[in-house]
């Protein structure tokens, strides 16, 4: 597969890998909206389309004109927050228009399709022993009562079991007329496993990928990252979100002065030194991952579902740590109770990654603090240039 497009391919995690298919010789069309995403970070050799997922006719044409042989989709809303306050927001962005991709992939023919998906999917783990992350937890757990946390809907404040139920309620009622993409009670019980709305939707892709699969032969790999950070080690483009919410931006931008301080929350949890455990990638390694997952489909022509993670863990602390050494500043800090919601630890078990894919991390964390810290340091505007 030579031609890729690639939805949100502006965005942060998207020019990371469009860069590297681009290193590769494909040729590339991103199709982005342009609304999170950054024209700056696409090179010469892109060809670019604005165009929204929402857009189902301009989206055809542009599979008509381009005949791609197989898509990355990048292109979704990514803030838990927000995915709480305005889930109808979420599920526009992230299921209806993620649907009307694949009617598009269906009616142009193109049979391959890789798919951010998120750790997101996992929610809290039952037992020690689910930590760890492994991809079948999602098919052997499933609960009879939601995990979703307290959300609004239309601006009126519900409980999870509610919220969940509404939200369901919502899906069947826009896809009411089409059986095939119907929840069956067992994939119902897999979307009471995340905690958020977002993580929600994004199990929701994973079950509408199999049934297009079924259906029209669509052969999809979902790529479940767990937390990234980290910039192109060239220094040419990095994470230009206008308002972000991950640990080692935010590190970095205290470093920087732009923020007061950075909010530590728990720091009880039964962790080396009390504070989170989560797993970062780099999104090189992400970009890398998703090559060897065009290649596997190509050769196996099989659906699957991959997390992509390093298998360890850093603590909050460390992660801070990590930004101190690489821009030689102190990040004063702030601790706070923790969030409801948050677990303690939450690590991939990139094992399977390695065996299909024979993927495996490179960037260590203080790679991704280096990195991060040159981006951000250099574009402190990120595309925004003097
Ligand atoms: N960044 C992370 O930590 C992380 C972790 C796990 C999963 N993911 C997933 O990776 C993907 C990319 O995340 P990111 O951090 O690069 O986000 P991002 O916001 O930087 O990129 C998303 C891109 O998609 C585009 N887009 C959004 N909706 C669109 C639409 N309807 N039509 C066309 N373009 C649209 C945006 O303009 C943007 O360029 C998302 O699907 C996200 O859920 C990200």
């Amino acid at each position: 597969m030579r031609k890729i497009l690639v939805t949100g391919g502006a965005g942060y995690v998207g020019s990371h890998t469009v860069l590297e298919l681009i290193k590769d010789n494909f040729s590339v069309v991103v199709l982005d909206s342009l609304e999170a995403g950054h024209k700056e970070a696409l090179g010469e050799k892109v060809t670019l389309e604005v165009a929204n997922l929402s857009d189902k006719n301009r989206v055809l044409e542009i599979f008509q004109k381009h005949k791609p042989e197989a898509v990355i989709d990048f292109a979704a809303y990514l803030a838990v927050g927000e995915s709480m306050d305005n889930p109808i927001k979420y599920f526009e962005n992230n299921v209806a228009n993620f649907v009307n991709l694949l009617e598009v992939m269906e009616k142009s023919g193109c049979k391959y399709l890789i798919k951010s998906s998120t750790a997101a999917i996992y929610g809290n783990p039952t037992k020690d022993s689910d930590i760890p992350w492994k991809e079948s937890f999602t098919e052997s757990y499933k609960p009879n009562k939601s995990a979703l946390l307290e959300g609004k809907w239309n601006g009126a404040a519900v409980a999870g079991e509610d919220f969940f139920q509404r939200f369901i309620d919502h899906y069947n009622s826009i896809y009411s007329g089409r059986a095939e993409l119907r929840l069956s009670p067992d994939e119902i019980s897999k979307l009471r496993i995340p905690l958020s709305i977002y993580g929600l939707t994004k199990a929701i892709d994973e079950i509408v990928m199999k049934k297009y699969d079924e259906m029209s032969g669509i052969k999809s790999v979902a790529l479940r990252y767990f937390n990234v950070c980290g910039a192109d080690p060239g220094g040419k483009i990095g994470e230009a979100k206008p308002k972000p919410t991950t640990l080692m931006v935010l590190a970095i931008y205290q470093a920087l002065g732009k923020v007061l301080e950075l909010k530590i929350f728990g720091t009880d949890f039964p962790t080396i030194d009390g504070t989170g455990v989560r797993d970062y990638i780099h999104p090189s390694d992400l970009a890398t991952g998703h090559l060897t997952a065009l290649e596997y489909l190509e050769e196996n022509n099989r659906s699957e579902i991959i997390n992509l993670g390093t298998g360890h863990g850093s603590s909050v602390l460390e992660v801070i740590k990590a930004v101190e050494v690489a821009s030689g500043k102190k990040v004063q800090t702030k601790n706070y109770p923790r969030r409801s919601g948050d677990p303690s630890i939450s690590v991939a078990d990139p094992t399977l990654a390695g065996q299909l894919l024979n993927w495996q991390a490179k960037y260590t964390l203080s790679d991704m603090a280096e990195t991060a810290w040159k981006w951000h340091s250099e574009n402190p505007d990120g595309f925004l240039r003097k």
